[in-house]
């Protein structure tokens, strides 16, 4: 499992961009098309930014395909609506066409939401296993990854399918991938930055095996490759 550690916040999200132009390319090469499961929160944003100002030729953006690895369940207009933010970050600065986005649809009720989006997935991949080329994650300082929170029923899903959780301490839904589905992907890449992320990251990767506690530790793909990408402070605990 390669861990990148970085000086800065920023050498992390350039080196992440890179990493992400490099899987785009051999995954068109190879197949045509870059299927690719965003994460949301607010680490990302500097990436798809960075992606959309310094990358806009670097591949055929035409060919890749955007998912949420989960969603808040807000109306898409909402500020805290994750393809809202890779909307503006990356989306519009790429003019990239609605039709190769797959956004959650909140306007149908938690666990629709979830199947809907489910019944999506699948159509486009048609084949089964659905595997994702890349799926960027994020890490909470709580060490939740996706919406797959400390002590939630999710937690011990086996399908690879797309599940509503209710978060009781925040009185929200969330809509998320489940860890199986999750670590169907080919790739993933964890972004995780800031000295708030420490423990988190020091208890995922060196704690006790605990994914009620640290569920990231639930994320490990069958058949792929699990790298993250940290700056030193969020390495800091790492001994
Ligand atoms: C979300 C994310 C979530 C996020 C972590 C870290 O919808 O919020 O998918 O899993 O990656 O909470 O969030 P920050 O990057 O904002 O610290």
């Amino acid at each position: 499992m390669p861990i990148n550690i970085f000086s800065s916040s920023d050498e992390t999200i350039k080196t992440l961009a890179r990493f992400f132009i490099e899987t785009a390319g051999k995954a068109i090469e190879e197949r045509g098309v870059f299927n690719v499961s965003l994460s949301g929160g607010s680490s990302p944003k500097k990436l798809y930014e960075l992606l959309a100002a310094e990358y806009g030729t670097a591949i055929d953006w035409s060919k890749v395909c955007f998912f949420f690895g989960d969603e808040r369940y807000v109306p898409a207009d909402h500020p805290d609506f994750n393809a809202l933010m890779a909307k503006k970050a990356l989306f519009d600065p790429l003019k990239i066409d609605a039709a190769q986005v797959f956004a959650v649809d909140t306007t149908l009720d938690p666990d629709s939401a979830a199947s809907a989006y489910m019944e999506a997935m699948a159509a486009h991949f048609k084949t089964t296993p659905i595997r994702l080329d890349l799926s960027l994650l994020g890490l909470g300082d709580d060490a939740h990854t996706a919406s797959l929170f400390p002590h939630t029923p999710v937690l011990a899903e086996k399908q690879a399918t797309v599940k509503s959780v209710f978060l009781t301490d925040k009185n929200v839904y969330r809509i998320t991938m489940t860890a199986p589905l999750i670590n169907q992907s080919r790739q993933v890449a964890f972004l995780t930055f800031g000295p708030s992320k420490a423990a988190a990251v020091n208890r995922v990767l060196k704690g006790e095996k605990n994914i009620e506690n640290y569920p990231a530790q639930l994320i490990d793909p069958e058949d792929g490759l699990v790298s993250w990408f940290l700056d030193e402070s969020a390495a800091s605990q790492l001994a």
